[in-house]
């Protein structure tokens, strides 16, 4: 991201920083600022371990005194099971450029590592930094807030995290967490990673596009401009440690996986079709006949795991007859705001001691009840977590790239995450685990979870891997290598947008695209709305798009909430109808924009968000050049601007485009799958031609999102991708024909009328 240039390190003014020579340059390139380089040993003599543990009590970063609570977490960090490992793993550190570290989920290995490397010298008194990368941006931003407060420094001081449309570190940051998609964006400005001194690629079982991305990338900078002063720790849970290793050249394996507990498995004897309800029941029969010990359910996405929540806590409330013990149920998903997220690590609600009617005293279990997607599998620990429910799915990026259609599908886990969320169950005592399946089905799974870029449209990612350096994508050093076909089909439509050129370079739109942190298509939009004239416009759509949805449906209010929104639709427009959101938002005062989301049933965590959003693509347009305040005024040119707002929209979608065959139902152009529009779309006049943000594929094939469009801008802005041999005969390609004769003989006419004009001139 733009903010987040390498910066040239504050050099710390602490006695130890003093004390240490510099090291002496390597080369003395413009942008490399890879300072040492040396033999290993002398390389070693520079590093002077930070002492934490003085017996001043003195803090060696802030210079002041440890608080209280510093000592306080201390007490808990010294149990955790990678602590017995630490010697193991500085002298290992020392010896290696490269170390696999496997660990159970929360033995300490996201938390600790930074941290020992930290004292162990390796910010160099404070000119280089270390970081830490996560899959998601809920790992990131909590864990940075744990470890600032676990090193008693303020969140983007010492430690920080960087996101993307959210940098919380500075000039003083040494421990930095930041998602793997943003350490990719570091790398493309600054090839080299030349801030960093050791880089740690966390959760790498997870096998995000990114961070097999980046696999590739460390690979190559160890074997080239950072042959002997960069390390790299891959850290992932118990799983796969051999396959890293034999990628990193046999690098040393380190387990640090402390005391685990047994934890039993129960299957269902046969299979159930309606999870969620099996959810419910096994929660309310943990809660009135199990002993002591929280539970955490594993779902799929936001909207499952609130309607869970609601019918949970009313089937808890129904059985309150037969008296039962205290209970809190807590959602936790990505979207959710972070101080939500947080009610997870609350402590459990406290027991209750009754007495039965024949006098007896019985204790009723306070418990939680934690209801999460994937999040919670491996990159969020919670503490005292006795009973584990996994239906067995989660949410998965499918693509097919016959069709060009990516979406997330609700899609069986594999056996290593089913094993990885029954092992949540274990942590602290034996625990039980429900699969809410049958043993077979289990049996059944597949082994690993497929990696990410096997499955995914590169499309997006390969313009940052061209910026990044990497010249040949086929000859790549992936771990896993995805298909020919993926990768062809993503150098295709890059080439289609304009970004890549006849040899699969760069151009110079394509550059320009690779600034912003956006899908390509998205970028491309905001790169051409100068021409069109509506900057303004095309930079809050953007911004809205880049957000979850801004409106809230609750299941009691649902009329209301329908009612409120009818007032920013436009009838033909997803696209326009969050335009007249933010508009109206914007509008409205500072102090009153909460009550105004309240009252309009949008969701402000969102309409905060956009506004960030689109103050930073605001910037990179700026910087570009690329940014020109629109010349008409929306609100008193309203079609004239819709129009073109539309037009820009086409720029970058038009690969994603839809002809209709009879009322919602449309049938994608070029691979002929049909969709219905979502239901929940603003579009109430369908006509013949749509363009959409997204492909659903749930039970039913949706596209959400849409605008209306006119067939003629296709074939006027996008020419190259709609000439008609492309396509095969049907409706389709008719429907192409008639607008390409349209458009040739408005053209001649066009000609005519302008040499008319000419003689008339000269005449
Ligand atoms: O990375 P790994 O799963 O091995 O563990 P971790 O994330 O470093 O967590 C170690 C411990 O730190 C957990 O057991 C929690 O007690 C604590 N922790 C926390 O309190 N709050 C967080 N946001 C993260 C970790
Ligand atoms: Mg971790």
């Amino acid at each position: 991201m733009e903010s987040n240039k390498p910066k040239k390190k504050k050099k710390r003014t602490n006695s130890k920083t003093k004390k240490q020579t510099k090291p002496t340059p390597k080369t003395e390139t413009k942008q490399e600022k890879s300072e040492w380089g040396k033999t290993k040993t002398e390389q070693q003599e520079k590093l002077e371990p930070i002492n934490f543990q003085n017996k001043d009590k003195i803090h060696p970063l802030t210079k002041q005194k440890f608080s209280k609570n510093y000592f306080e977490i201390l007490e808990t960090r010294e149990q955790l099971p990678i602590t017995a490992q630490k010697e193991n793993f500085v002298k290992l550190l020392e010896e290696n450029q490269v170390i696999i570290l496997t660990g159970e989920t929360g033995s300490g290995k996201t938390t600790q590592i930074p941290q020992y490397i930290l004292e162990a010298g390796y910010s160099y008194g404070g000119k280089y930094r270390i970081c830490c990368t996560q899959p998601r941006r809920v790992a990131a931003l909590s864990v940075a807030t744990r470890v600032s407060e676990e090193m008693d420094v303020e969140l983007g001081s010492e430690v920080g995290y960087t996101i993307r449309f959210e940098d919380k570190s500075s000039p003083e940051t040494l421990v930095k967490y930041l998602t793997d998609g943003m350490l990719l964006r570091e790398a493309m400005i600054d090839n080299n990673l030349s801030q960093y001194s050791v880089i740690i690629i966390d959760e790498a079982h997870e096998r995000t596009i990114s961070t097999d991305i980046l696999f590739g990338l460390l690979k190559q900078l160890l074997t080239t401009t950072r042959k002997d002063d960069l390390k790299v720790i891959v850290m992932s849970a118990t799983i796969e440690h051999k396959l890293f290793q034999e990628y990193f050249n046999n690098a040393p394996h380190l387990d640090v996986t402390g005391r685990v507990y047994p934890v039993d498995i129960f299957y269902l004897e046969e299979g159930e079709n309606d999870y969620v309800s099996g959810v419910i029941k096994t929660s309310v029969e943990i809660h009135l006949s199990e002993p002591k010990g929280d539970v955490l359910i594993f779902l799929t996405g936001q909207e499952e795991i609130e309607d869970c929540c609601e019918r949970l806590y009313w089937r808890l409330c129904d059985s309150k007859s037969s008296e039962i013990g205290e209970f809190e149920i807590i959602p936790l998903y990505a979207a959710l705001p972070y101080y939500e997220q947080k009610k997870a690590f609350m402590p459990t609600p406290d027991d209750k001691i009754t007495t039965l009617q024949n006098g007896e005293k019985k204790t009723l279990y306070g418990r939680k009840f934690i209801i999460a997607t994937n999040i919670a599998e491996t990159s969020l620990t919670i503490q005292g977590i006795v009973y584990v429910i996994d239906p067995g799915f989660s949410k998965q990026k499918v693509f097919d790239p016959k069709k060009r259609v990516e979406s997330l599908l609700v899609s069986p886990i594999s056996r290593a995450s089913a094993n990885q969320r029954k092992g949540r169950a274990g942590r602290t005592q034996s625990g039980k685990c429900f699969r809410l399946y049958t043993k077979k089905t289990f049996e059944q799974l597949e082994r690993q979870t497929i990696p990410e870029l096997l499955r995914s449209n590169l499309g997006p990612v390969l313009l940052n891997m061209k910026k990044m350096g990497i010249i040949n994508l086929l000859m790549f050093d992936y771990l896993s290598p995805p298909s020919i076909d993926l990768l062809v089909r993503a150098l295709e439509t890059n080439h289609y947008l304009g970004g890549l050129d006849e040899d699969g370079e760069l151009t110079e739109l394509g550059h320009q695209i690779s600034s912003f942190p956006l899908d390509p298509q998205l970028a491309k939009m905001l790169i051409k709305s100068q021409q069109y004239d509506c900057c303004d416009e095309i930079l809050t759509i953007v911004a809205m798009l880049s957000t979850p949805n801004c409106f809230i449906r609750p299941r009691k209010r649902r009329k209301q909430a329908d009612q409120a929104r009818a007032r920013f639709i436009d009838c033909n427009s997803d696209h326009l109808t969050l335009l007249n959101v933010y508009n109206e938002y914007f509008t409205i005062q500072k102090n009153q924009k909460n009550q105004w989301c309240k009252q309009n049933f949008i969701n402000n965590r969102t309409m905060y968000q956009a506004v960030n959003i689109r103050k930073q693509l605001f910037n990179i347009l700026r910087r570009l050049d690329l940014y020109r305040k629109s010349y008409n005024d929306y609100s008193k040119n309203q079609s004239l601007i819709e129009l073109k707002i539309k037009k820009c929209l086409v720029e970058g979608f038009f690969m994603q485009t839809a002809y209709k065959l009879k009322r919602k139902k449309y049938l994608i152009v070029r691979d002929k799958q049909q969709v219905l529009v979502y239901p929940g779309s603003s579009i109430q006049f369908f006509r013949d031609w749509i363009l959409f943000h997204e492909f659903v594929l749930t039970e039913r094939n949706y596209i959400r999102t849409c605008t209306s469009i006119e067939g003629q801008w296709l074939v006027d802005i996008a020419p190259h991708y709609y000439e008609t041999s492309k396509f095969s005969n049907g409706r389709v390609k008719s429907a192409l024909e008639s607008l390409h004769r349209q458009r040739k003989s408005a053209m001649e006419k066009f000609k005519k009328k302008k040499m008319k004009k000419g003689e008339n001139a000269t005449g």
